[in-house]
């Protein structure tokens, strides 16, 4: 299949987030800080350094903050140039995307991932794009690069539509996007299918879809059937077994570190990783995180 560069990604932030209530009653479960910038900025960084350079949000209703984060923040701005506070000016503008490079649509309702992807339509047009799942944040693997990178390295290479997976404990697979593994290309393998959380005792692997995907155009018109599937929503997965019919899929099997943050473990998890990962914060905070371990 001819590869083409993939330009746009999509981050779908219409979820409710109810398995971290009550922090998600006003605020976006995406806007929460994992050391000091919200998650969702870990994710939009992730697909930057990917060459990703157009955003597109699905959003929601109560999510209006997050369109606002990837805007200048004026009075903000000119206070820190006011004040002499130049770091954290830079800092602030080397976040920002550039003007125009981001699109926001709304889902209306929460009827599922699926329908979540495919209100990017427009959007995206005639093009393979990515999708980040933004409560999924992750730390570099081998290379310092980390899981779009990852899986883009994998599209360059074979085509088709790419998956990032991991690999979990067998007990845990009926909680997840499983794949059975086909063809094996060292860090990639070919998709033999695909179960959305399938029952217990009967996932083809302990493989899970692990928040990013490269996927071909094609799918918007079987997204666009609407059929519901695992818990009553617009399955992802469900379109990707369509597509699967008449197009390749690979895994990209990830070597960093994903922390899943939409949940209330995975988040406190990700604060301590991530803390732990940056130069400037690390001594302080690792002699902290000693004091603490020390009494447990
Ligand atoms: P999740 O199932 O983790 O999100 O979906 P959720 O529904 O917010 O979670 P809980 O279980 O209630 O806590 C994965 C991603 O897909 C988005 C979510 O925002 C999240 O980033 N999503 C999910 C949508 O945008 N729309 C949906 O209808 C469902």
């Amino acid at each position: 299949m001819q590869k083409k560069r993939i330009r746009k990604a999509v981050f779908p932030v219409a979820g409710l987030g109810t398995r971290v209530l009550p922090a998600t009653k006003t605020v976006p479960k995406e806007m929460l800080t994992v050391v000091d910038r919200p998650v969702l900025q870990h994710c939009v960084e992730e697909a930057r350094e990917a060459g990703i350079e157009h955003f597109v949000f699905v959003t929601g209703r109560n999510k209006a903050v997050i369109e606002d984060h990837f805007d200048i923040a004026y009075e903000m701005e000119e206070t820190l140039q006011r004040r002499g506070k130049l770091k954290e000016l830079e800092g602030l503008q080397a976040d920002l995307p550039a003007a125009g490079a981001t699109s926001f649509t709304r889902q209306q309702l929460p009827l599922g991932l699926g329908h979540a992807v495919w209100c990017a339509r427009d959007i995206i047009g005639d093009e393979p794009f990515a999708v980040l799942l933004p409560d999924m944040i992750t730390l570099p693997g081998a290379g310092g690069k980390r899981c779009l990178q990852q899986c883009l390295d994998t599209y360059n290479e074979h085509g088709g539509n790419v998956i990032a997976v991991e690999q979990v404990p067998m007990e845990d697979t009926h909680q997840y996007g499983v794949v059975a593994k086909g063809q094996d290309f060292g860090a990639s393998f070919e998709i033999a299918g695909m179960v959305e959380k399938p029952a217990k005792g009967t996932a083809p692997s302990n493989y899970i879809i692990s928040g990013r995907y490269v996927l071909e155009p094609q799918i918007f018109d079987l997204l666009a059937k609407g059929q519901k599937g695992a818990g009553g929503e617009i399955q992802l997965t469900d379109s990707m077994i369509e597509l699967a019919k008449t197009q390749k899929f690979f895994a990209r099997h990830f070597d960093g570190k994903t922390y899943d943050t939409g949940s209330k473990l995975g988040f406190l998890a990700a604060n301590v990783a991530f803390a732990l990962a940056r130069p400037d914060i690390e001594p302080g905070f690792r002699a902290e995180l000693k004091r603490i371990v020390g009494t447990l």
